[in-house]
């Protein structure tokens, strides 16, 4: 099938600030494919740059695929290289972490901005490591769930786990006890680390109280740590619960936790995500691996250098914080940005009055972010000063040219480099992106580049092939590369089933894209359940079971519907149970119920009843057809449905809602 939308597959860009790493197109091509035939070298001399304790004996152990471990023999802790190294440097008064909170004064400023030196880091990690060890007794292989909002303690906690070798899930302050109960009980945590709230958009999020909820059904959980955020009263379980700067303040200010010795291929973190179908999906990621990934990509896609001020402005509950707000710029010794709450409030301009404030050089950023922006309208930008950017990325979902294009004119003055990385919680870290830092091709606006130096990406079709250009197929990565999982926490089956059968010896993305005639690739969206709402992933599993939860609802099928600001949105089809009648107050009753069980995170954005869902002979709701109906799409074949009406029926409600 040939692309029917137009890409903008000739355009090209060359961006003045940057242009000393400009190579041509097949220069580029040539040297990528020399570390491609060379990977294990490759890898294993970028990996040689970071400084391990003990050198490792083999670079990867190939024995036991899809089971890779990189850098086997080595020791390694990431803590140490994020923190130690640098405090222990010219560094030392450096700022790390420069963090603002939400609330602001009467002039609009921030009311309380943090900056965290290199040393300040050194010493809280090295306490709050303390107080896990030898409070909490923690050790190397436990693991602890994190809840926290964006507040410095965050990586802090995360930095003090992986000091230890304590495995760490940090969980987004969007999802709800339910989410939280279940990723604490897969990841069988013995601690919880939570604050008594957090600031969002004016208003307290009640962290404590969903960790409370939460708390009622997870048999693991021993203790919880309360970091002060917010002030306001929470309630405390005796014997359980207990404020941070309470158990923290005895803790000396200059104690000293040796960093574990720990194997490249011991587990740094558990993240959750979705997937196709079930529950999410507990992705493991190795130490070694990943933080090579990590020092590649902050050099070759960032350009980071110690004069930057480098501002990602995800949310560390996802995996773009863990990788390029936390382990990735800090490894490097960058000062990397944080805030609390939103981009667009107490108004519109906060983002841009950060950049100035700080004097941000180097911004990661979301098209659904930029779109927002876009919508405000360009006065709230050329209010500020945004001179001192000197290179901007996006992630999380295709960026439409326009998006690019306006934050390219507006900030990017026409002359810097702007890209889109993909990758995903999987990879690790950025696999496919332009590389200002190290060889830059001509730009594009829209696509995301060639694969990254030592990555062999390609776009199949259904049989594996290489797809013919232009035409749109199956993104896949045909080598391990460091960074990748180890497998899906408890479930290595599921690990091979869901990523390295569908083609076997590559690892399947889910993503569909093509590849046009200059090489470059262009990720189009989710070949599967996945819905990316606002660049935040969502599986339509985790939804629909939320959906069936209400007493009123029989079956329910949820799509993602292309929106102009968010990416997608997700529509519900629901089948209530006999008696029940649809509603207004019914629809805000599920809605609600959807909001209890996944989290705000989770916002349906419409609800339509039907009397019947398109299903296959076996059961299975067909949400393809679903889809296409909304979307305007092809049905395609239908001759597998049980009932062909329904497809009428979801019709019906669709355009009756219009
Ligand atoms: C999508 C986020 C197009 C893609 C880092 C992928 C993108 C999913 C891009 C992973 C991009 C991410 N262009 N699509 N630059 N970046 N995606 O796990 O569909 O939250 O599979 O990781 O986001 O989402 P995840």
């Amino acid at each position: 099938m040939s692309v029917s939308w137009a890409l903008p597959f000739e355009q090209k860009i060359i961006p003045k600030k940057g242009a000393s790493k400009l190579v041509d197109i097949n220069t580029y091509k040539e040297i990528h494919s020399q570390t491609v035939k060379e990977y294990r070298n490759f890898w294993a001399s970028v990996a040689s740059e970071l400084e391990w304790f003990k050198p490792w004996e083999k670079v990867l152990d190939d024995s036991n695929p899809p089971f890779y471990k990189w850098f086997v023999g080595g020791e390694i802790n990431a803590s140490y290289l994020a923190v130690d190294r640098h405090a222990k440097s010219w560094r030392k008064n450096k700022v790390a972490i420069l963090w603002e909170g939400e609330p602001v004064d009467e002039r609009g400023n921030p009311k309380e901005v943090r900056k965290l030196t290199y040393h300040d880091l050194y010493k809280e990690v090295n306490r709050v490591a303390y107080l896990l060890k030898e409070k909490y007794k923690l050790k190397k292989g436990d693991t602890i769930a994190i809840y926290l909002p964006m507040i410095p303690e965050l990586p802090i906690f995360m930095l003090a786990a992986a000091r230890l070798g304590v495995v760490f899930t940090v969980v987004f302050s969007g999802f709800s006890a339910d989410a939280l109960a279940n990723r604490i009980n897969d990841a069988e945590a013995k601690l919880v680390v939570t604050a008594d709230g957090g600031w969002r958009r004016g208003k307290i999020v009640e962290l404590k109280q969903i960790v409370d909820k939460a708390l009622e059904k997870t048999p693991t959980v021993k203790d919880v740590i309360v970091v002060r955020r917010t002030g306001h009263k929470v309630n405390m379980m005796e014997g359980r619960d207990k404020y941070f700067d309470e158990v923290i303040k005895d803790i000396p200010q200059n104690v000293y936790v040796e960093p574990e010795r720990l194997k490249s291929e011991d587990p740094l973190y558990i993240l959750y995500t979705s997937g196709t179908t079930g529950k999410p999906k507990g992705i493991v990621h190795d130490i070694g691996g990943y933080e090579t990934l990590l020092h590649a990509t902050m050099r070759w896609v960032f350009d980071i250098r110690d004069d930057d001020i480098y501002w990602c402005t995800a949310d560390i509950g996802w995996v773009t914080g863990h990788s390029y707000i936390v382990f990735g710029p800090l490894t490097e010794g960058a000062t990397t940005v944080m805030y609390e709450g939103a981009l667009d409030y107490p108004q519109p301009d906060r983002w841009v009055s950060i950049i100035e404030r700080h004097s941000v050089t180097i911004l990661y950023t979301s098209p659904t972010a930029i779109r927002t922006f876009m919508k405000f309208g360009e006065e709230w930008v050329k209010k500020h000063d945004t001179s001192t950017v000197r290179l901007i990325h996006s992630v999380g979902e295709p960026i439409n040219p326009e998006a690019q294009d306006w934050m390219w004119k507006l900030v990017g003055r026409e002359e810097i480099p702007f890209g889109s990385t993909w990758w995903m919680t999987e990879t690790g870290g950025i696999m496919i992106s332009h590389l200002p830092g190290l060889y830059l091709i001509p730009m594009k606006p829209g696509t995301n580049g060639m694969p990254i130096m030592g990555v062999e990406a390609d776009v199949v079709n259904d049989d594996g092939k290489p797809s013919n250009l232009e035409d749109r197929g199956y993104l896949v990565i045909k080598n391990p590369w460091p960074g990748m999982p180890l497998t899906i926490y408890k479930d290595p089956e599921r690990y091979v089933k869901v990523y390295w059968s569908k083609f076997p010896g590559m690892f399947y993305a889910g993503d569909y894209a093509v590849k046009d005639r200059d090489g470059y690739f262009w990720i189009l969206g989710r070949a599967d359940e996945v819905i990316k709402v606002s660049g935040h992933r969502l599986g339509t599993y985790e939804l629909e079971s939320a959906l069936i939860e209400h007493p009123a609802v029989a079956e329910a099928a949820v799509v993602g519907v292309p929106d102009p600001v968010k990416g997608e949105v997700p529509y519900a089809f629901v089948v209530l149970r006999s008696g029940q009648t649809p509603s207004q107050q019914l629809t805000q009753e599920i809605l609600k119920t959807v909001r209890e069980k996944v989290g705000p995170i989770a916002v349906v954005d419409k609800v339509f009843f039907v009397s019947k869902l398109p299903k296959t002979r076996s059961g299975k709701i067909m949400r393809r057809v679903v889809k296409a109906v909304v979307t305007k799409a092809e049905v395609g074949d239908i001759t597998t449905l049980e009932d062909e009406a329904s497809v009428d029926e979801v019709k019906k409600a669709y355009e009756e809602f219009k």
